[in-house]
């Protein structure tokens, strides 16, 4: 049997998710995953080079090594749990470490910037690693995000049914599949997904996150907050779109709390946060998926349950399930997508979707850093 590892390390920086799969018939197969633990200094620099600051480009040349033999840990240790031999492994799929995300800018100079280097992983790993999947569908004019739905399409499309996708990362995207498989695919990111609620767990008590979002559900949703939160543009904005934790942030909330006279109770706050997700993602699904009846939802924020209630509750008449229900469990659904896409772009295949990234055509996507002479 012929393996690929996607690796993926998401905007949440909670850790790096390695997924081992093979293909049977184009349908993917988990055989094995893990999360690899991002160590607390490599997080502190993740962090820090993702707002603009001093020495930019020795610090990121210096996590870019740092990251690659990471990610190559990350995959021996796979390789390990599951037994399997790093010969059996036709590919590596790694998206890399965003630490910058710039669609907005004007044309000619938007860019994105993913590191963990490729080379590195390669040369640690024996195994031929695919890496730098978005640069090719912006350099095609596209946003080169979100690239996760081209995955969706090839494995969640019915034929028979409207369906819709949600992913809910550290940002959350929708992927909406008509029942049409000639009608285009279309998608785009929400706004955020779980950074905000993380961040600010994170910053009044030092967890890592909501564990099934118990501490926003035991607040109350301040109304006013939340009426200031979406007034955002971005909310507004037409697809197609994309974001990231440059623009979602500690220091967005704060603008806004600086709005009120008053300080408002920590815990009414993630549950405005709480609410303000859920209101965002269920107001983009009623505006842009009116047909779909039905939502599959992944990503780490299937796992929040106060999160998950708020969406159900906005989108009463639809039908609510998550990945695990088709036979992918939702955390690990990106790192699949990305093993998916390594093999598509070993077979020189197009792995963007102009409908979602609003690129001007299909591009293969990524660099291919083999490991023969
Ligand atoms: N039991 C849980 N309760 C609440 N939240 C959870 C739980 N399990 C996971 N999460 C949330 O999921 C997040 C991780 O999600 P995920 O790995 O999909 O995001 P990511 O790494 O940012 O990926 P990306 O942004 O690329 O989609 C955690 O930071 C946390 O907010
Ligand atoms: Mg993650």
């Amino acid at each position: 049997m012929s393996y690929y590892i996607g690796l993926m390390s998401g905007t949440s920086l909670d850790a790096i998710d390695a997924a081992l799969v093979s293909f049977s018939n184009d349908q993917p197969v988990l055989h094995h995953a893990i999360n690899y633990p991002l160590c607390e200094s490599l997080r502190e620099n993740i962090q820090a080079l993702c707002t603009p600051g001093d020495n930019e480009i020795d610090r990121m040349g210096q996590l870019d090594i740092i990251l690659g033999d990471t990610f190559a840990a990350a995959v021996k240790q796979l390789l390990t749990d599951a037994d399997i031999n790093a010969t059996q492994i036709h590919a590596i799929g790694s998206h890399g470490q965003t630490i910058r995300h710039r669609p907005e800018l004007e044309k000619g100079k938007c860019f994105t910037l993913q590191i963990g280097d490729p080379n590195t992983i390669a040369e640690l790993t024996g195994i031929t690693t695919v890496a730098d999947f978005r640069r090719r569908d912006m350099a095609a004019g596209g946003q080169g995000a979100p690239l996760v739905p081209a995955f969706h399409a090839a494995f969640f499309s019915t034929g028979t049914h409207t369906r819709t996708i949600l992913n809910i990362g550290g940002m959350a995207n929708i992927t909406l599949l008509p029942m049409d498989t000639k009608i285009p695919v279309s998608g785009f990111d929400t706004g955020p997904g779980n950074i905000l609620l993380d961040s600010w767990i994170q910053q009044q008590q030092q967890r890592p996150f909501d564990y099934d979002g118990r501490w926003a559900a035991s607040g109350t949703v301040n109304l006013h907050l939340l009426d200031t939160l979406l007034e955002d543009s971005f909310f507004q904005l037409p697809p197609p779109k994309s974001t990231g934790r440059e623009y979602f942030n500690t220091s967005w909330l704060q603008q806004h709390l600086n709005r009120f006279s008053h300080t408002l109770a920590p815990i009414d706050v993630q549950a405005t946060l709480s609410e303000l997700t859920a209101t965002s993602i269920a107001d983009a699904i009623k505006k842009h998926a009116t047909e779909s009846k039905e939502l599959v939802i992944c990503g780490g924020g299937a796992r929040n349950a106060d999160l998950m209630q708020r969406i159900a509750k906005k989108l009463a008449s639809t039908t609510i399930k998550t990945s695990d229900n088709y036979g992918l469990p939702a955390e690990w659904v990106e790192a699949v997508a990305f093993a998916w896409l390594a093999r598509e772009r070993l077979a020189q295949r197009p792995g963007n979707l102009p409908g979602v990234t609003g690129a001007y055509r299909p591009v293969v996507l990524g660099g291919v850093y083999t490991c023969g002479v």
